[in-house]
């Protein structure tokens, strides 16, 4: 989508007649060149030969981080830019991006100490949400209920969870951080080829849904690559925020849309639900792993302290030597993931209705016993550690599912990292009246009833279970990396329990494999979570020779992902390098934004100077 350099001088001279700043146009339009020119040079390159950034973003979205440097570059704050990013996605990216669904931010000033805070703005049940409504007058269980439709959805967080983490840490008005989403709602976007891939698998069930039939279907067909997505509804939506702020959502005129809809569609969503909604800030998990420190996300997610559990279990070990053999290394790495899920979907679930027993998970007795039954050449058969429980009759699940992760670091260095979801793609693919957003599927999170696969084929507890208010378990973790309290990683990425075992590899690949974050985050990756007692596997990710032997191990290999996907995860990163300037003295800090090759529209851009 950007030119050559002369073309970006030009664009710059008209942007900075535009944009109404006291610069002189000349430095506007270099500001703006630079700008635009680092956009666009780094997508394809090694982080090594990217420029030294100041302030840098990492999203699914070209248009999403040219808002995101926008906010930096007109003086906002990475929480600004984080919050402008939240509502840009909403509107960019509608099968993942959202203003119905719900996730977590993981926030680092850099004050003196420097603070991290975690906002949980993952949904909450409707309080009259119970698992008898997911059964038929047979005593069937109807598993596409909690995938589709008002009562799969969760009491969204989404906008609640932005506007905190503004009020709070922001320094932007709400108006400015709203405003280019609002401009892009109301005048449209040019879908690229990947929206319109995603809109055309998701048009069945939208057709089914009048209002999202009438956004995203033109004359009977998906809208096409190169049309314009224009949203009016979501545009007046996002102004009602803009102007009355988070009561207008939970409080007034929109939650009142929402409800009608629901109690139209058989839902069990009431005023009261959203009136109380609230969201929380929590401790976030932190672990060392040789010498690293990582700060992650603790419950209701399950992904911070399984990826720390995970990397406790392989601190055991040593995997970095040259010498050692790859099925070694990978088999240790299938154990580690296969016990650290067995905790993860057992023990785990809202902080606010169960006691996670985090410490004892990562205790070095705990992983002290886990190393003492690993064994060194033979697979833990899974029925050991998670028993598969009885399962209800359920249809298969069609559901592919993707979410969105995003990076951001400003000139001060306060990093933020979110990962925000409506679960499935296009979540629950209903659109409340008079709205313009979809709501999450994230009801299938829970245990509805015991034995119930979600769309992730996992299994999780009775600690999980679905009860009115509560939060579902999640598998996803922004997290952030340090080393001797220093900065190094920012990073998350979607993809249900993937994220974990996506961030286990990336961070393997990167701290003991010695590889460039870019090419840690691009190789081939696998998947194990104790239910199913299968490896799932990227194309080539092991040679045929590692394979057989990981077979002769006792692994069970598979191509292809838990929910229908040949490839998954997409990491947005940023790495923090501190290196010397040219007189050895003062160091000089660079930020380096990177995106998985798997997300063809992702985009990663920075400020220079
Ligand atoms: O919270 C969770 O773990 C999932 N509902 C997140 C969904 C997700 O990452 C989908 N991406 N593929």
């Amino acid at each position: 989508m950007f030119g050559t350099a002369p073309l970006i001088e030009m664009i710059a001279v008209k942007i900075g007649t535009i944009y109404e700043i006291s610069m002189i146009r000349q430095q506007v339009a270099a500001l703006f060149a630079s700008f635009l020119f680092a956009i666009n040079s780094i997508a394809a390159q090694e982080p090594t030969t990217t420029p030294c950034y100041q302030a840098a973003v990492s999203s699914s979205q070209p248009l999403a981080t040219q808002i995101g440097l926008d906010i930096l570059s007109k003086g906002g704050n990475a929480v600004d830019a984080a919050v402008a990013i939240g509502y840009a996605l909403a509107v960019v990216e509608p099968c993942c991006g959202n203003l119905g669904g719900g996730g977590f931010m993981l926030i680092r000033l850099q004050d003196e100490p420097a603070q991290t805070h975690f906002i949980n703005f993952r949904e909450k049940a409707p309080a009259k949400l119970t698992s008898d409504l997911f059964f038929n007058a047979q005593g069937e269980f109807q598993s596409q209920l909690a995938r589709r439709g008002y009562l799969s959805a969760g009491i969204p967080g989404t906008v609640m969870g932005l506007n905190t983490a503004l009020e709070k840490f922001g320094s932007l008005p709400l108006k400015t951080v709203i405003n280019p989403a609002i401009k892009l709602a109301k005048h449209g976007f040019t879908l690229h080829d990947t929206h319109a891939k995603l809109l055309e698998n998701a048009a069945p069930a939208l057709s089914q849904d009048s209002n999202a039939k009438k956004v995203f279907i033109r004359d009977g067909k998906p809208h096409q690559a190169g049309q314009r997505l224009i949203q009016p509804q979501l545009a007046s939506t996002l102004t009602t925020i803009a102007k009355k702020g988070t009561a207008a959502f939970y409080q007034g005129d929109i939650a009142e849309k929402i409800v009608a809809s629901s109690n139209k569609h058989h839902g069990v969503m009431t005023l009261d639900d959203f009136k109380k909604y609230t969201v929380s800030f929590e401790q976030p998990v932190t672990c060392h792993y040789r010498g690293y420190d990582i700060i992650t996300s603790p419950p209701p997610s399950g992904g911070g302290i399984a990826l720390c559990e995970m990397l406790k279990i392989l601190e055991k070990y040593e995997i970095s030597c040259n010498q050692c053999p790859p099925s070694t290394r990978i088999h240790l790495m299938i154990e580690a993931m296969r016990y650290s899920f067995a905790d993860r979907n057992h023990h785990l679930g809202d902080p606010v209705f169960v006691n996670n027993p985090i410490d004892k998970l990562l205790s070095a007795e705990h992983i002290n016993d886990i190393e003492k039954s690993i064994r060194l050449r033979q697979a833990t058969p899974s029925e050991l550690i998670c028993p598969q429980q009885k399962m209800p009759q359920q249809q298969p699940s069609k559901e592919t599912a993707n979410t969105t992760h995003y990076s951001v670091i400003d000139k001060h260095g306060n990093a933020v990292s979110v990962t925000y979801s409506l679960n499935s793609y296009f979540g629950a693919k209903v659109m409340p009246d008079n709205t313009g957003f979809l709501l999450n599927n994230h009801i299938n999170d829970f245990t509805i009833i015991k034995g119930q696969r979600n769309i992730y084929d996992l299994q999780t507890g009775s600690r999980n279970i679905l009860t009115g208010t509560k939060r579902p378990l999640s598998s996803m973790a922004p997290t952030l990396l340090l080393k001797d309290g220093q900065l190094k990683l920012i990073l998350g990425t979607p993809g249900g329990p993937t994220i974990i075992t996506t961030l286990l590899q990336t961070l393997v690949k990167y701290l003991d494999q010695d590889m460039s974050l870019q090419t840690a985050i691009d190789k081939p990756r696998f998947h194990m979570q104790c239910q199913p007692n299968t490896v799932f596997m990227e194309a080539n990710v092991f040679s045929p020779e590692v394979a057989k032997q990981l077979q002769a191990m006792g692994h069970h290999l598979q191509q292809g992902s838990i929910y229908h996907t040949e490839e998954w995860g997409a990491v947005a990163a940023i790495e923090v390098e501190t290196k010397a300037t040219a007189d050895g003295e003062k160091a000089q800090i660079c930020y380096r934004p990177v995106i998985d090759r798997r997300r063809p529209d992702g985009q990663v851009g920075g400020l220079t100077g």
